[in-house]
């Protein structure tokens, strides 16, 4: 082994990785994280990753890290000639709609999302049809053709603030996609479906799947568990938690509070995240993976960057992308 790679094992144990479930063996991975790092130098780029993203990305290439409210605003104006962007197709989109005139590149671009696939821009020009008066509050996970005919977009950690602002002036609101997500911010407001709330029929296929009934068994053995869902999930499992939020939000109040163990029910990509940054707290991470988050491997990294495929880049329409741009920037607006 040489000793490059001798000192890339060593940087990345420090980053705890070897804690981690990996597929490959350390040397292998130090031997592409080292090439990534060094050709993201040569290209001047930077790698932008979702924190359900594998944990041999996060810890060993990543320059940003986040959900998808801190990615968005981490690539405004980032100082780099090209975005690597490790998650999915509409938060690469969103990368590039912020930064026209910067080069972003998905590692693979079948990297959808069960709730972006579920709306086209079509349906919204139908739902604004039927309620004429209803602004239209989208979720980031969707395409930017779909922001385009948006009024206002929202990602999870700042649905509920920006819900509430829009309500102050409306009656009446369009929520898409998420019919989980817009039920439990129903729930919330105290705003009833069908009347104050027009839902769309979307749902994300790894929230949806979680049983209820495991936070009581555990609530059994674990009294002093804080239990926390993605607010993408069902309201039977909301019903039954301590705490609803984002990805991030869920790390804050892990941070902030002192529970005996901690429940993180959302993609497994977060229990990793949150064992490596508390190493002396205790989780139990529900374990689903996001088939569409974890297509992205070192390896195809590696090849976005060395050959900067235009299978790769992501390009909006420019019509699409400034219409896009305004709904997003008035969520910068509303949340901040
Ligand atoms: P976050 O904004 O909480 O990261 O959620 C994005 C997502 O796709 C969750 O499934
Ligand atoms: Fe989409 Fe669900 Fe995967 Fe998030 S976890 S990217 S909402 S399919």
């Amino acid at each position: 082994m040489n000793a490059d790679i001798g000192n890339e094992i060593l940087r990345l144990k420090e980053k705890g990785l070897s804690k981690l479930c990996v597929e490959e063996s350390l040397e292998k991975i130090a031997a592409l994280t080292l090439e990534i790092n060094k050709l993201k130098k040569e290209k001047k780029a930077v790698i932008a990753a979702h924190v359900y993203q594998r944990p041999e990305i996060i810890l060993g290439t990543a320059d940003f890290v986040g959900d998808s409210y801190k990615l968005a605003k981490d690539c405004v104006g980032v100082d780099a000639e090209i975005i690597v962007f490790c998650g999915v197709n509409f938060m690469a989109e969103t990368a590039k709609i912020l930064n026209p005139k910067k080069r972003v590149f998905i590692p693979r671009k079948d990297a959808g999302c069960s709730l972006s696939d579920s709306i086209k821009a079509e349906d919204v020009r139908n739902l604004k049809k039927n309620y004429p008066s209803a602004p239209v509050v989208t979720y980031i996970n969707t395409s930017a053709d779909v922001k385009a005919e948006s009024d206002v977009i929202v990602t999870s950690s700042n649905a509920e603030k920006i819900l509430r602002k829009i309500f102050e002036k409306n009656k009446q609101v369009i929520f898409i996609p998420d019919k989980y997500m817009g039920k439990n911010l129903a729930d919330k407001l105290n705003k009833k479906i069908g009347t104050d709330i027009i839902l769309w029929d979307g749902s994300c296929v790894v929230h949806e799947k979680f049983d209820p009934e495991i936070i009581s068994d555990y609530r059994k053995k674990y009294p002093d568990m804080m239990v926390m869902a993605h607010s993408e999930c069902p309201s039977e499992i909301i019903k039954k938690v301590d705490f609803m939020g984002s990805t991030s939000d869920m790390l804050k109040q892990i941070e902030n509070t002192n529970a005996s163990h901690y429940m993180l029910i959302t993609e497994c990509g977060l229990g990793e995240l949150a064992a490596v940054k508390y190493p002396n707290k205790k989780f139990i991470a529900m374990c689903r993976l996001c088939p569409y988050m974890k297509m992205i491997t070192l390896e195809n990294i590696k090849d976005t960057l060395l050959n900067l495929k235009s299978e790769n880049e992501i390009f909006v329409e420019e019509s699409v992308a400034s219409k896009a741009k305004k709904s997003i920037e008035k969520m910068f607006e509303f949340a901040e």
